[in-house]
């Protein structure tokens, strides 16, 4: 599986120390606020597991899983619920978890929807914000890294469903994705 990729881009380490940075700040933010910690299934669940644990305060977890992009490597357009949360976001302050924002169209929904359900606050935190590629005007509230235009996996990204259980990110070699 290592074989496929072409170069790291993050590093298990790396990834580390940008989620202690990260929690640093979302402990101080929100502070108090018990927010619902939501997790997008299934890039985010790696990036979801390190940061709340730099997160030292009260808050609740809640897991919502959505699909736009299938088993295609360009996103449909359109935003497929798979799975909703468990509680309310009605009154909450809600901090969404993704892996990467690519065109924007997931995390466009995703505030879109948690907006209309009242929450009393919605931010986003991601760890790769592929800025080049955005259709949709999303602005996440914590990064942590901006990625450039690559064919990324590992940590949770994925390529056919494979690659999510690489412990950094990395390019994926031309030839593995040109074959399919
Ligand atoms: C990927 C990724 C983000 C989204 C970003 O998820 O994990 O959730 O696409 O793309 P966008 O900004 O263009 O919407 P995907 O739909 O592939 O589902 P997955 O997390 O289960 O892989
Ligand atoms: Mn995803
Ligand atoms: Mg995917």
């Amino acid at each position: 599986m290592n074989d496929d990729i072409e170069k790291v881009l993050y590093s298990k380490e790396d990834i580390v120390r940008v989620s202690q940075k990260l929690g640093k700040q979302i402990t101080q933010d929100y502070e108090g606020k018990n927010p619902l910690v939501v997790c997008i299934l299934k890039g985010a669940i790696l990036f979801m597991s390190d940061i709340v644990r730099e997160i030292d305060t009260y808050c609740e977890l809640d897991f919502m899983d959505v699909s736009s992009y299938g088993n295609a490597q360009v996103s449909s357009g359109s935003v497929k619920i798979i799975k909703d949360l468990d509680v309310s976001v009605e009154d909450r302050h809600v901090l969404i978890i993704e892996d990467i924002i690519d065109t924007g169209r997931t995390l466009r929904t995703l505030v879109d929807l948690f907006e209309h359900r009242n929450a009393k606050s919605v931010k986003i935190c991601t760890l790769l914000d592929k800025k080049e590629r955005r259709v949709e005007g999303v602005t996440p509230d914590y990064v942590g890294f901006d990625v450039p235009n690559e064919f990324v996996v590992g940590y949770g990204l994925d390529f056919l469903g494979h690659y999510r259980n690489l412990p950094y990110v990395g390019v994926l070699k031309p030839k593995i994705y040109a074959d399919n």
